[in-house]
């Protein structure tokens, strides 16, 4: 199994360009067969979670034409099948997004339940809720989720929990529904007002995306486009936070300055200097944190996707920080990992007490989701002496050249795949 060796102790240093979102791309992916036209989609991240939601796609005739890595034509006029599943599409939470697509375009839909990062009970009675309330008839069975109408009618939603997920899924069945449907208690992420700008772009009729109210009058067809993916933001902020942890000084590139103020806000707080730039943020550390407090919220607040990054730079501030998880119960699980570095963390509940520590020591720790695979990795690139990371497979989820990138700014970080490599790395760096 493949793995990351990091010798740490290097500030990162230079220029960093950021890639497609993820989030957004694998709805906008999802979305893109929801017109018999060729749809050109280009800024996308080349990266696990994408591949095998185009493959699905394919799978049920979807002809895709990847012209280069961030680059794809869609055109779904060929699908012949509304159910989707395979072992992989399994695997990520965001094949639900297939649902909205196929209900909305073919008036039925059978995708497989979601899994995705084990980051604690992701329902998604939101979503079925949605589409119940626009008269489809729902169930599951044999671990899909089905769902099909005769009329699929605009109506009024509310969410009784902001949730990503639900918001982008409803507003695609809707793009397509008859009449209009009003959600309320919408999300307002980047990725909800990028996927409402795409299917805009393709004639839909949304209107209210960024704000809690999303506004959508049914469309019968919608037509090709051609649209280009907003940066990654929770891409920028890891980054942001390598340059924190590490004492570097690191320009990242391909932003949307916006976005990211959750983050920015929280970097200045823990004392390093910001430079806004028109599409980069400049992050300089000179590697004395202190102390904060931190809650993730939906958007504008601060993302609980970059909810372990933080607590890795809080681990090496002075003093007491806090971090309080309230989107997800079960985000904490690298804490023990961390813990095998030097941290001074306990959990109680849905805080994180941590007492920073002078530094983090080399170690052998797991990734155990996305997320907290990379915050392990910059805290491997802060550490003292050797780190490996195994399961980096859920990195590979979501980060496009994560060693690649890291190492162009310094970080002593080899992907290695043998326990020669491994040697030889150790060997190379001590
Ligand atoms: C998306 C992102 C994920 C991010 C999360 C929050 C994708 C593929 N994933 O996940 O990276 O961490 O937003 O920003 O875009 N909930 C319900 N019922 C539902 C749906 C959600 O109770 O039907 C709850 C969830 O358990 C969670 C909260 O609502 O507590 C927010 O979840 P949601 O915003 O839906 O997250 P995802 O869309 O799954």
């Amino acid at each position: 199994m493949d793995q990351y060796v990091i010798k740490g102790g290097n500030p990162l240093y230079g220029e960093v360009e950021i890639g497609g979102a993820k989030n957004a791309a694998l709805a906008i992916l999802a979305a893109a067969i929801m017109t018999d036209e060729t749809v050109t989609i280009e800024n996308l991240p080349n990266v696990r979670d994408i591949n095998v939601l185009l493959q699905a796609m394919e799978q049920i005739g979807a002809k895709i034409e990847r012209v280069n890595a961030h680059k794809v034509k869609i055109n779904g006029s060929f699908i012949q099948d509304v159910s989707v599943d395979n072992e992989f599409i399994r695997k990520i939470r965001a094949s639900y997004y297939l649902l909205g697509a196929l209900l909305g375009k073919y008036k039925k839909a059978a995708v497989a339940l979601p899994g995705g990062c084990d980051i604690g009970s992701r329902p998604i009675d939101l979503h079925l809720k949605g589409f119940r309330a626009m008269g489809a008839q729902v169930d599951i069975a044999h671990g899909l989720v089905e769902a099909s109408a005769d009329h699929l009618m605009g109506t009024h939603i509310y969410l009784d929990k902001v949730s990503v997920g639900a918001t982008i899924n409803i507003m695609m069945a809707a793009a397509m529904a008859e009449g209009k449907t009003v959600i309320e208690n919408a999300a307002k992420e980047p990725h909800v007002v990028d996927v409402a700008n795409f299917l805009n772009s393709m004639g839909a009729n949304i209107r209210g995306a960024g704000t809690d109210v999303i506004r959508i009058v049914g469309v019968e067809k919608l037509h090709k486009t051609e649209y280009s993916i907003i940066p990654d933001q929770i891409e920028a902020g890891t980054f942001m936070f390598a340059a924190a942890a590490t004492g570097g000084d690191v320009m990242v590139k391909n932003v949307i300055p916006k976005h990211l103020e959750a983050t920015t806000a929280k970097l200045l707080e823990v004392g390093c200097i910001i430079e806004e730039f028109d599409d980069a943020v400049r992050v300089i550390s000179n590697g004395r944190l202190q102390r904060t407090q931190v809650t993730t919220l939906p958007y504008p607040g601060f993302p609980t996707d970059m909810q372990p990054q933080m607590a890795v730079v809080l681990g090496i501030a002075e003093g007491t920080s806090t971090v309080t998880e309230s989107i997800f119960e079960n985000r904490f699980k690298y804490v023990d990992e961390l813990t095998r570095m030097g941290a001074d963390i306990k959990v109680e509940g849905n805080i994180a007490i941590i007492n920073g520590v002078k530094k983090y020591t080399g170690a052998r720790v797991n990734a155990p989701d996305l997320r907290a695979g990379a915050a392990l990795v910059i805290a491997g690139l802060a550490a003292e002496g050797v780190t490996i990371v195994d399961d980096i497979y859920y990195i590979e989820r979501g980060y496009e050249g994560f060693e690649t990138k890291l190492a162009e700014l310094g970080g002593k970080i080899e992907r290695v795949s043998s326990e020669r490599e491994l040697q030889k790395f150790i060997m190379k760096v001590s």
